[in-house]
């Protein structure tokens, strides 16, 4: 496999393991704990990130971003958790996007204090904004886009060079974009983070993480990785590796659902206000288009005042009710009763969070059904 087979070819093919033994067309799974010493720099050990099957996925995962090099994780959050470490001391500060994903903002705000590492998040989603929160002791830039729930979009290629100026490193969670619409290097980023939970699972059975950047960046990110532990088994690796071979096909089904589903709920007297960054009315359509190769098949959108969310969301038959997003099947959420539940009402009301907000993942379901579905549980909602 070469970087220049197209991108389908390579969510195929890439990393794939052969089959010396029986010739079989998939990769074998190697679930061994104990290897012989051989050309590998580092004895062979799950733990080293570095068995066959992990290798091979890292390989795929890397390409697919047009990275050097990468390392699969047991968690989203156990490669982001890890990635941040890697890059910090005590004394450092580093500059966040605000409406940041949840965990995240949970997990920097708990464990960044008890090792003297500072933080700030920039006012709003302008490089502007990333630029006025930079210290003289901030080490790095951390930014998601789009951004949950409502879609925000920042500009890659302004951030980068920002950090440049200040000699600075970026880091981006590219999880809601997948590699499929978005790879953040090419503009400039160092580091490309991933909850493969996400689009790279796709079925909603895997939870699973992905850093990858420079081969010299992910040098830096084993030396904390091994030492945290965080790695992924072996039966999850081969897992991800075949759910992967259609990440293509799925995400691509993805977008086209979502800005289909965009368009018919912005013409409905039901539904105040739609976030979507394929719409044209978006803030940020035109940054989305000239720095995404699709929009992706997550959207936001506020129901009209008066109807209530949970009983809207508790009257879907279809689509599911559920935490989870990116899967084959489409899920629907509260942001203020679930992903968003440990902010105060203040900080989601700023970051457009209101009581009627749904966060909306679209599957690659028909579209009459998605769309009938909706239709006969807002009925549920009149007063
Ligand atoms: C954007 C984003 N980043 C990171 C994570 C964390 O990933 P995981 O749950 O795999 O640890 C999630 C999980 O929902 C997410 O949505």
């Amino acid at each position: 496999m070469t970087p220049n087979n197209d991108f389908r070819t390579r969510c195929v093919h890439e990393g794939e393991l052969h089959d010396s033994q029986h010739q079989g067309s998939i990769s074998p799974l190697y679930m061994g704990t104990s290897y012989a010493f051989n050309d590998v720099p580092i004895n062979q050990y799950p733990r080293y990130f570095n068995t066959p099957n992990q290798r091979g996925l890292s390989q795929k995962i890397a390409s697919l971003e047009g990275a050097e090099a990468g390392l699969i994780f047991g968690s989203g959050m156990a490669a982001i958790s890890t990635a941040l470490f890697s890059h910090l001391q005590a004394g450092d500060h580093v500059v966040f996007q605000d409406d940041l994903y949840g965990g995240t903002r949970n997990f920097i705000k708990t464990e960044f204090p008890k090792y003297q590492i500072s933080f700030s998040f920039a006012k709003d989603t302008t490089v502007a904004s990333f630029e006025a929160a930079i210290r003289p002791n901030t080490q790095g830039i951390y930014i998601e886009t789009p951004s949950n729930p409502t879609l925000r979009i920042i500009d890659l290629k302004g951030i980068a060079a920002l950090a440049q100026a200040h000699q600075i490193w970026t880091m981006i969670d590219n999880t809601f974009a997948s590699p499929v619409n978005q790879n953040p290097i090419a503009f400039g980023i160092d580091v490309v983070l991933h909850s493969a939970t996400k689009y790279l699972g796709g079925h909603s059975d895997i939870c699973a993480g992905a850093v990858v950047g420079s081969q010299k960046t992910i040098d830096r990110v084993f030396s904390s990785a091994k030492n945290f532990g965080g790695s992924l088994s072996d039966a999850t690796v081969w897992l991800l590796e075949r759910s992967m071979k259609t990440l293509y096909l799925r995400v691509q089904a993805q977008n086209e659902n979502a800005l289909q589903m965009a368009h018919f709920l912005d013409q409905q007297s039901w539904v105040e206000r739609v976030y979507y960054p394929g719409l044209s009315l978006h803030p940020d359509h035109v940054l989305a288009k000239a720095q995404m190769k699709g929009f992706g098949g997550m959207l936001s959108f506020d129901l009209e005042k008066g109807r209530d969310a949970k009983t809207f969301l508790l009257a879907l038959k279809l689509i599911k009710p559920t935490m989870s997003l990116a899967g084959i099947e489409s899920t629907a959420l509260s942001p203020r009763l679930t992903s968003h539940a440990l902010l105060t009402e203040e900080e989601r009301l700023a970051q457009g969070i209101t009581p009627q907000l749904i966060r909306f993942s679209l599957g690659i379901e028909a579209m009459e059904d998605l769309q009938a579905d909706l239709l006969q549980a807002v009925e549920k909602t009149n007063q």
